[in-house]
């Protein structure tokens, strides 16, 4: 049996790098304010087209839908904003003190050619922060993603930001689209071809037709923004530089989903040899997305990052974020009749925070020793009749080799003094 298409298996480093990002999130929100949430993986399929977009690729090509046994239409979630949305509206999150800011950390789904930095299942960490018009969330929102990449050590990151400015401007924009395209629609792709009349805007993120010159010649969105929409782009601009953040303001960036309006923002990975999925984070403002999923009029603004692209983009800068997870006590019984005493060591060390491992199979000393070696444990506590009769330990340092007799009563503090106070254990 191999596993599907697109997906992979998470042990080992990558597993210990995963839990370590998940911390580090984890400790990131909570300097914001933000609280956790978790919503279903499957939600019904209507959500994502309302919610996404139907002229999406993520809703037209690449979600994994299906009934259920009771005949309903359900879809694997292929994002986490829209299914927080949902989670929002129908917990009336709204009515309690707004500014809300929820975030979220799970496998999103979706089918696309699976290559480096690309799976059909991969992890997300997102933000979506509701209830501000105000264009300081915008640059806040932008800020907790720089500043992840800034505590990670990455360098190599670019920030891009555009605006797609308010529902007026948008509408300018669609019609200047359709006069420019128009001539040229025969030269389009099949999807621009549909996309040019149903949403013209997404006809600038075509893979396909990405790079002909009449793409790059296109009108841009910054010459259609009404004065509120300049406003808006103009002050985050002036908070982001307030926190001293580099960015470049792109125009082509449109996004693939939706739902933006106003703000939107790309993150690459600026590093030689990343390949073309550079995009380790992004997201943008969405004011009319919870009024249309069926909740009243709240403004939100968001971003998701790509867990395993982040990580990538670790490796390829030589950062390891591991987290030790190496234990760093070994205990030894000698013989069966040794066990119960060692197993009483053993659940104490553990309720005292220390990383601890046994030897569970009655192996002589000299291939224990061999193992605390492999596991690269720090001490070794060997548990024999004559440690259980005087109560007195001995412990071998496994680096220095050094050995220490330890009365079991004063085991923890010789143990605690050594290895350092486990506050994090
Ligand atoms: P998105 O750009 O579709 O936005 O995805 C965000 C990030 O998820 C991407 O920048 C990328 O790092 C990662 N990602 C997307 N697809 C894949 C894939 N197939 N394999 C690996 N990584 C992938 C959203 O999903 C929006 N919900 C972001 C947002 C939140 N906007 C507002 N709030």
């Amino acid at each position: 049996m191999q596993k599907p298409k697109g997906t992979y298996d998470i042990y080992g480093n990558k597993a210990e790098q995963m839990l370590y990002f998940r911390k580090l999130a984890e400790t990131l929100m909570n300097m914001y304010n933000a609280k956790y949430f978790e919503t279903p993986i499957f939600e019904s399929s209507e959500l994502f087209h309302r919610g996404v977009g139907e002229t999406t690729d993520i809703v037209s090509k690449e979600t994994y839908d299906f009934k259920d046994r009771g005949d309903r239409n359900l879809t694997l979630r292929p994002e986490g904003t829209a299914g927080i949305v949902r989670c929002f509206i129908e917990n009336k999150l709204y009515a309690e003190n707004l500014p809300l800011k929820a975030w979220y950390y799970g496998p999103m789904f979706r089918y696309e050619r699976p290559q480096a930095g690309r799976h059909r299942e991969f992890y997300q960490f997102g933000l979506e922060a509701f209830g501000t018009y105000d264009p300081i969330m915008d640059a806040e929102v932008i800020s907790i993603l720089v500043n992840l990449f800034k505590l990670l050590g990455l360098k190599g990151i670019k920030v891009n930001i555009n605006t797609l400015g308010d529902k007026e401007s948008r509408e300018n924009y669609r019609e200047a689209l359709i006069s420019y395209f128009k001539p040229y629609i025969n030269d389009l792709c099949d999807d621009c071809q549909n996309r040019f009349e149903k949403n013209p805007l997404r006809i600038l993120d075509c893979k396909v037709d990405g790079e002909k010159d009449i793409m790059k010649c296109a009108p841009k969105i910054t010459d259609y923004l009404n004065d509120e929409s300049k406003k808006h782009f103009d002050k985050v601009k002036e908070y982001l530089d307030a926190m001293d953040i580099n960015y470049v303001v792109n125009p082509n960036i449109v996004r693939g989903l939706d739902y933006y309006t106003h703000t939107v923002f790309e993150v690459e990975a600026d590093i030689e040899g990343f390949g073309s999925q550079n995009v380790l984070g992004a997201g943008g403002r969405y004011n009319n997305l919870v009024e249309n999923i069926g909740g009243p009029s709240i403004p939100g603004v968001g971003f998701a990052i790509g867990v395993e692209r982040l990580l990538l983009a670790l490796e390829m800068e030589g950062i390891d974020i591991r987290e030790s997870s190496t234990p760093e006590i070994y205990v030894i019984p000698m013989g069966d009749e040794c066990k119960s005493k060692s197993m009483n060591l053993v659940n104490t060390l553990r309720l005292n925070g220390f990383r601890v491992e046994m030897d569970y199979n009655n192996r002589n000393l000299k291939s224990n020793f061999k193992n605390a070696d492999k596991l690269n444990v720090k001490y070794i506590i060997i548990v024999g009749e004559d440690e259980i009769n005087t109560k007195i330990l001995t412990i071998k340092d496994n680096y220095s080799k050094e050995e220490y007799k330890v009365n079991v009563y004063e085991l923890i503090d010789f143990l605690d003094e050594k290895l350092g106070d486990n506050d994090e254990n």
